[in-house]
């Protein structure tokens, strides 16, 4: 089947560029008095995106309720006091100045502030939808760092950690950022590690969505193109971190790859992030490294089920040459090249790295959900096969 039936709409606006900041007061002019103001550890503050901000905010008559110390990560307890913070202002909007983790939590906030359940059940444990009736406080982001693609999505991932549980709700539009303002100049501070497990991330959102169906869909060839354009630019940044040109590319690449669009006609995978967010709630390591180290192993094991896209993959994204070798030789290289790749930028390679020993496997598969849309369901014994196999 071509293409099934869908509904595309993205509510959220782009400011995209150097200048982009400048656009924050045409938009603050459409929200009310009171700003919630959310930032995660401070490097806002060594960077100067923070004096940048508050000046605004300032000159535009603002009352800022600062909601900083969102941690990577964020968890129910900090959502809690979020919320507090939105409740005790009577905040009208919500302003995140961050990476994945502030415009998560700003989203999770915003649809708890007038919900009188208790959010971490409703939203993540029940998987509850909000309410038709229920008021969200509008958000806006300032990205810094780039990978999620939180800043045009529904997405909103929260952490757990007395029930070891990392999980993300993906919301409808309503939930959508209103607005996002992508300065890549912005992503320069990032240390190399989080820079490379940003473009990890982002690989691997393409990868969750590519690696599904046999049929014919544009969102494939959409979707090749991002990784191509991905390899290209991070060989770039990693030796060059302030090439704006390879930064950009990537800073656009990253919002794409999850704003919904390629997912459009497609069943979807997400097991390497069901068994990254799995080491997540367990090691609270960085989002994108979890995901790294579990991903050949996973890769290796579905291959089989979907051989003929690993090798269209290995072909039209890592450019393997298929004279002379079987189906299955050709979609091996694409996954060495793509391991190589790895390497070469730097990512998490095993799950040890990130903390993890042979004891806390077990409880690793307990806190995996199972997902369906990929080319295998996987039983808790592969689940239990991958880790070990990411152990190595
Ligand atoms: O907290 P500060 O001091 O700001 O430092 C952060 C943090 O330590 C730092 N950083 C960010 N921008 C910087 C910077 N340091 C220097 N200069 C800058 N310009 O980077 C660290 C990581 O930030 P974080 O926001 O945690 O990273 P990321 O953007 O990867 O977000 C991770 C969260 O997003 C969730 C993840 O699970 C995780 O909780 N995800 C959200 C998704 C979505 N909404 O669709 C999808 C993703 O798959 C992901 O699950
Ligand atoms: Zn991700």
């Amino acid at each position: 089947m071509m293409l099934g039936n869908f509904v595309f709409s993205n509510p959220t606006k782009l400011y995209f560029g150097e200048d982009s900041l400048n656009y924050l007061h045409e938009e603050l002019l459409k929200y009310g008095k009171n700003v919630q103001l959310v930032y995660g550890g401070g490097s806002i503050k060594k960077n100067g995106i923070y004096d940048k901000v508050i000046d605004i905010l300032k000159a535009n008559g603002k009352a800022i309720f600062e909601d900083g110390g969102v941690m990577p990560n964020p968890t129910v307890e900090k959502l809690y006091e979020g919320v507090r913070i939105a409740r005790e202002n009577q905040v009208d909007f919500i302003l995140a100045v961050g990476g994945g983790s502030c415009c998560d939590y700003a989203k999770a906030v915003s649809i708890s502030v007038n919900c009188e359940e208790d959010p971490w059940e409703k939203y993540y444990l029940n998987f509850e939808d909000v309410d038709m009736d229920t008021k969200i406080i509008p958000v806006g982001c300032v990205l810094t760092m780039v990978g999620t693609g939180s800043e045009m999505n529904g997405g909103a991932v929260i952490t757990n950690h007395e029930s070891k549980l990392k999980i993300g709700h993906v919301f409808g539009e309503r939930v959508f950022p209103k607005f996002a303002v992508l300065n890549p100049a912005f992503t320069y501070s990032l240390p190399k590690y989080q820079m490379t497990a940003g473009f990890y991330d982002i690989m691997n959102h393409i990868c969750e969505q590519y690696f599904s169906g046999g049929d014919d869909n544009t969102s494939d060839y959409l979707m090749e193109g991002l990784m191509r354009s991905l390899i290209h630019s991070s060989r770039i940044a990693v030796k060059d971190p302030e090439n704006y040109e390879a930064r950009s590319n990537i800073m656009w690449t990253a919002t794409w790859a999850l704003n919904t669009l390629v997912a459009m006609g497609k069943s979807t995978d997400w097991m390497v992030h069901m068994l990254g967010q799995a080491v997540g709630a367990h090691t609270d390591a960085t989002h994108g490294m979890t995901l790294s180290a579990v991903s050949l192993p996973y890769y290796r094991h579905i291959m089989p089920y979907g051989l003929a896209k690993f090798k269209r993959f290995a072909e039209y994204v890592w450019n393997i040459e298929p004279e002379g070798k079987s189906d299955k030789e050709i979609a091996e290289e694409g996954l060495r090249a793509m391991e190589a790749w790895m390497n070469e930028i730097g990512v998490a390679m095993n799950i040890r790295e990130l903390g993890v020993t042979e004891d806390m496997l077990e409880n690793l598969v307990k806190s995996t959900l199972v997902m369906e849309g990929g080319y295998k369901v996987l039983t808790q014994e592969e689940i239990l096969e991958i880790f070990k196999e990411s152990l190595k």
